[in-house]
């Protein structure tokens, strides 16, 4: 199929940045839209023209680096899948494609496609951890008996793969669903009970420092989540931080 692309450019992060036009012939809908974009630099290299620069690692949904905003969507058309995971046989022949990085202020935009997430690594650092005693006297994690249904949840909420498609989805750039699905997957399970309190506290201070607005209940961040972190991990979190105040 023919496509013309709409992708946003931008040299460096002063840069003003803007929508460049470009044709591709003969794409295959068994591509990857990441294959897709190689292709496109490929011909771009041909031409002594700059590559476009877009994130990406493991191309297959788990490291969460390919975030990029397609047709206005974050991670594109499709439900609970990533850009790596989107195939060209989602679009038509004809079709234009606006491709452009996440926008957000805590995100800001270092070449092209690729943002700055670092915000969110200094979330988890505020206190996505466990204290483990490994002295030697370590007690095994299987023989703390944990009901099933806390497993399942704390275990959903870990699945989160921190692309940010939760704030590039947000009118407010809200990154609660993210927090939330971090200190969750903590607030379940025994382990996760020293901290509880600090973390809570923490985590959220670090995410108002880093510039996330706030959240306001829309449910766009769950919506275009490719990992499907369900909302009740923001009500989750809202409790633990209350907790925590209280105490
Ligand atoms: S909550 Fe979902 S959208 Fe947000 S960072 Fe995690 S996986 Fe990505
Ligand atoms: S490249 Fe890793 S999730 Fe897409």
């Amino acid at each position: 199929m023919d496509l013309k692309l709409k992708i946003w450019r931008q040299s460096k992060s002063n840069d003003k940045g803007k929508m460049v036009d470009y044709s591709m012939k003969d794409v295959s809908p068994d591509m990857s839209f990441l294959e897709m974009l190689d292709v496109l630099n490929n011909q771009l290299v041909e031409q002594s023209e700059e590559p476009v620069s877009f994130d990406h690692d493991c191309r297959e949904g788990i490291c969460g680096s390919c975030s990029l905003q397609i047709n206005g969507q974050p991670h594109g058309p499709g439900e609970a899948i990533t850009s790596c995971q989107l195939h060209m046989r989602s679009f038509k022949d004809g079709d234009t494609i606006t491709i452009e990085p996440f926008r957000a202020k805590a995100f800001p935009v270092i070449k092209d496609l690729i943002v700055d997430r670092s915000s969110f690594d200094r979330i988890q650092h505020a206190g996505g951890y466990i204290s483990v005693n490994t002295s030697g006297n370590t007690q095994d994690a299987n023989a703390l008996p944990i009901n099933k249904a806390d497993a399942d949840h704390a275990f959903d909420a870990a699945t989160c793969i921190g692309c940010g498609a939760c704030v590039a989805a947000c009118k407010n750039a809200s990154a609660m669903l993210f927090v939330s699905a971090k200190v969750s997957q903590y607030a379940l399970l025994p382990q996760g009970q020293v901290e509880a309190k600090k973390r809570a506290q923490d985590m959220v201070a670090q995410m108002d420092d880093e510039g996330f607005g706030a959240c306001t209940n829309t449910g766009a961040c769950s919506a275009e989540c490719p990992k499907e972190i369900s909302l009740t991990n923001i009500a989750r979190l809202n409790r633990e931080y209350l907790k925590s105040s209280l105490t």
